[in-house]
């Protein structure tokens, strides 16, 4: 998607040779303030990238760490560091499945080769998966696009659908287009009149910093909420849709996605609001039926006690919020069950959430 006038993805490897060749990423720590590229030249680069929300958002989370393959096989390709970097990039982070599926992938394919062989084969799986997760962030573009025309029409084209979104399931956490944002802006390049509500997304501030930004940049219009405000807009009759991303979703289609998504579900749900789940199917948890069963992960007390914002003297400056002693947790994900999600938005076209609404879709999968 663009930046300023220019086209970016969100995650490249360098032109160099293949023995020197580096991965290039966009600081999302940074954002909205400041645009800066960062190298990655170890696989420890890419464990620090995914741990430390350089990068974040599922599908860029997997082919963060696909690239983190291919970058410990430049250093050594051994069966050892295949198994170790693995090991490593798989603890970095815990909710997001896509991670543990581009690791397994890239594992598939490096073991059976020769130690020589397999830091090409790491690069070119690395770009393909990427390829491959910008392909179906657009596809599920397509299909959700049908969804918002929908509901344009049936407002007899009076008025830009309303759109509510939490966190960021922009380009930003992908390779492009993003999940919850393609179908947005498809509608948008098709021409129907959108608005987007951008939940500001406590405690990191993702909406506010990242997906405001990003819609900004493509001219997309929206308006930034605080994370309470979505059920008082709902029941004003201002949404006329939910969509969200996740970041692991059962097979019997329970969503995980960023904390606080769950009660935007149920104000949806109190007002008969749509809520879709945008997703790849490289996020759906095959070996899992029940949301209660995937691990959320816990990140540090200073991100509810401290926020980061722009100084009136253009620095970046991190402040307390809370009165010190009051101790503050941060569970980073929560789960809406199924039966508040309306419909799956995934490549293949849009799935009921449901065991057999998903099987229909991915009957490759459905052996459980
Ligand atoms: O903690 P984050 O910023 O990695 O959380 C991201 C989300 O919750 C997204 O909604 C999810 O990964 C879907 S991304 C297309």
């Amino acid at each position: 998607m663009k930046v300023g006038s220019e086209h970016f993805r969100t995650i490249w490897a360098t032109d160099d040779a293949l023995e020197n060749r580096a991965v290039e990423i966009i600081d999302q720590t940074k954002l909205p303030f400041r645009f800066e590229i960062v190298k990655m030249e170890t696989v420890s680069d890419a464990v620090h990238a995914i741990g430390d929300m350089l990068v974040r958002g599922a599908p860029l989370i997997g082919a963060t760490a696909a690239y983190g393959m291919a970058l410990a096989m430049r250093n050594d390709a051994s069966d050892e560091n295949l198994q170790s970097s693995y090991d490593d990039l798989l603890a970095a982070r815990p909710t997001a499945v896509n991670l543990r599926w581009a690791l397994d992938n890239m594992k598939n394919i490096l073991s059976p080769l020769e130690p020589s062989g397999r830091l090409q084969a790491a690069f070119a799986r690395a770009a393909e998966i990427c390829n491959e997760d910008a392909a179906q962030c657009s596809a599920i573009g397509d299909h959700g696009l049908g969804l918002i025309r929908e509901i344009y029409e049936k407002n007899g084209r009076s008025r830009p659908v309303n759109i509510l979104t939490h966190c960021n399931a922009g380009w930003l956490a992908t390779v492009d287009w993003g999940t919850a944002t393609a179908p947005i802006y498809k509608a948008f390049e098709a021409g129907i009149p959108v608005h987007v509500w951008v939940d500001e997304t406590r405690p990191r501030n993702q909406g506010a910093s990242l997906t405001a930004w990003e819609l900004g940049q493509n001219g997309v219009p929206h308006t930034v909420i605080v994370d309470n405000a979505g059920g008082h807009l709902m029941q004003k009759g201002e949404v006329d849709m939910c969509i969200v991303g996740t970041d692991r979703t059962t097979r019997a289609g329970d969503v995980c996605n960023k904390i606080g998504t769950y009660l935007k579900a149920l104000a949806a749900s109190d007002n008969s609001v749509p809520f879709y789940v945008a997703l790849p199917g490289t996020t759906i948890d095959w070996s899992i039926s029940d949301g209660r069963d995937i691990p959320i992960e816990e990140r540090s007390e200073a991100e509810v006690t401290e926020m980061t914002g722009l100084s009136k003297s253009g620095e970046l400056e991190t402040v307390r919020i809370v009165a010190n002693g009051s101790p503050a947790i941060n569970p980073a994900f929560d789960v809406t069950p199924a039966k508040f999600v309306t419909a799956l938005i995934t490549e293949r076209g849009i799935a009921a959430p449901t065991e057999g609404g998903l099987a229909k879709l991915y009957p490759e999968e459905s052996k459980y």
